[in-house]
């Protein structure tokens, strides 16, 4: 097993050189069958390498040769015991933990602003969940994810939690810090799973935050992906752990994955450790260089400005400083509208934007002209838009929900209605309901709908600001569980 090979890049390779007849799906046969004007733009070499399960290529479900091999030098590379290649992302990733982990009736310690595949997860597995709340930065206009010191608390007060799941890093590539909190699990027996959705290139260089492997996380799933050079969609989860069954493991990652994956995504999987391993530490060097450039042009200018390492490590937490976190509130614009400014004006696309900030992420191939492009193109924005302070102000609301149904009962219920959100007080959410900012949920399947719960989603309502889940333009009725 050595890491200068890729096993299943280079089968799938193969295969494709050799221009083998295609009696098997895809239909597209070769490429041949591809759309005129897709295949013009493309080429058509790729499409030999979308091939189907067949014995040379291996079984993503069974494997006995090259993905074998492949997850078997991913393991390695991410000094774990097992790592499983994933072809719908860090989402089934999230499900697969909670389902590995847990079973129907635990409970599980989350953040209330864990991805929304967490809550698939949390459906899917029948765990209760208990929901800490994210601690908000006014100064940053970010979210913090749980700190150890929320963990312990919340152990202290549901002892009979079975998992730790946290999410690090965030999106803003905040990492908790996941040495003290595994300290915290392993002395009272839980399992800490981790999203490491944002972070998987955090092991293959020294100046990047403590990874969930290093850490000792029992499962992380991370999204090859987002960061290294793995096509979209290419995920992994890694499995280090004596309370986790991997027997298990193996039956819920082949319980929630198609049984036609995708041959370039797993092949690229392979090809992005081989190229983590032998050259990520020098490849993240000039990434972490360009990131850093970019942040000391960016804290020049006036209106704009990004935090550094060091405000974050002053908050108890860490940053992966690969990930720029642009706050623009200076310029009178919304991070949205400046988001809109950069894709139309400067052809440039950043990975998120909310009303405070823009979030650019780099990644294995990011490199300086592009980097200066997206620089350069906040220097003109912050020479043109000098609008005075807005005053938004990044909070939440003072709410205490309680959850008095399971999420996953909630979900397979054959009864629930719609009421008027004065009607509400009382009944039990079916539905999800989450006004941006903050992007935390007010209401999640199974929690009792309060007096200041309906006054606050009723005042948003007022003030015409959109909560993702409401149904129609604007949030006049509620969907609860009707009496049974
Ligand atoms: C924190 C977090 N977890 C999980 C996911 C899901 O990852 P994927 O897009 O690879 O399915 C995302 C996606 O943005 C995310 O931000």
């Amino acid at each position: 097993m050595r890491h200068d090979r890729a096993p299943l890049f280079e089968t799938v390779l193969n295969h494709a050189k050799n221009r083998v007849v295609s009696f098997h799906t895809p239909g597209h046969k070769n490429g041949r069958g591809i759309d005129r004007r897709l295949r013009q733009f493309t080429g058509r070499n790729l499409y030999y390498m979308d091939v189907t399960v067949f014995p040379e290529v291996d079984s993503l479900h069974d494997p006995v040769g090259p993905i074998k091999k492949a997850q078997q030098l991913m393991a390695m590379a991410y000094g774990v015991e097992h790592s499983f290649f994933l072809v719908n992302g860090s989402s089934v990733a999230n499900m697969i933990m909670l389902m590995s982990a847990c079973r129907p009736g635990d409970s599980v310690i989350i953040s209330r602003n864990a991805h929304k595949s967490t809550m698939a997860g949390v459906i899917l597995s029948g765990v209760w969940p208990i929901w800490i709340q994210p601690k908000v930065d006014q100064n940053l206009d970010i979210l913090f994810d749980s700190s150890p010191e929320q963990i312990e608390e919340a152990l202290r007060l549901f002892p009979e939690a079975k998992a730790v799941f946290v999410t690090s890093p965030t999106y803003n590539g905040v990492t908790a810090d996941l040495v003290k909190i595994k300290e915290i699990c392993r002395a009272r027996g839980k399992i800490l799973l981790v999203d490491e959705a944002h972070g998987p290139h955090l092991k293959f260089h020294k100046d990047l935050p403590v990874s969930a492997v290093e850490a000792g996380a029992d499962m992380c799933g991370q999204s090859t992906h987002k960061i290294l050079s793995a096509l979209s969609q290419g995920s992994v989860v890694h499995l280090q752990s004596d309370l986790i069954d991997v027997t298990r493991v193996r039956k819920v990652v082949s319980l929630l994955q198609t049984t036609s994956p995708n041959y370039l995504i797993l092949s690229s999987l392979d090809a992005a450790r081989r190229q983590a391993v032998l050259e990520g530490e020098r490849i993240l060097e000039r990434v972490i260089r360009y990131a850093e450039n970019a942040r000391k042009r960016i804290n020049q200018m006036k209106n704009v400005n990004s935090f550094s390492r060091n405000d974050i490590l002053a908050r108890g937490y860490d940053l992966d400083v690969t990930k720029l976190t642009v706050n623009v509130t200076r310029t009178g614009l919304s991070g949205h509208e400046i988001e809109d400014i950069l894709a139309e004006k400067y052809k440039v696309q950043v990975d998120a934007a909310d009303l405070f900030n823009l979030i650019a992420i780099m990644g294995i191939g990011s490199d300086k002209s592009d980097v200066d492009r997206l620089v350069d193109a906040l220097a003109d924005i912050d020479h043109k838009y000098k609008g005075g302070a807005q005053n938004w102000v990044l909070q939440i609301p003072e709410l205490t929900t309680e959850m008095v149904m399971n999420p996953r009962d909630v979900f397979l219920m054959q009864k629930s209605k719609r009421v008027p959100l004065s009607k509400a007080v009382g009944q039990i959410s079916a539905q999800t309901l989450t006004p941006y900012p903050p992007g935390i949920p007010v209401l999640i399947p199974g929690e009792r709908i309060t007096k200041e719960i309906v006054n606050y989603l009723a005042d948003l309502s007022d003030k015409d600001i959109r909560v993702v889940g409401q149904e129609g333009d604007a949030l006049r009725t509620i969907k609860v569980v009707a009496a049974r």
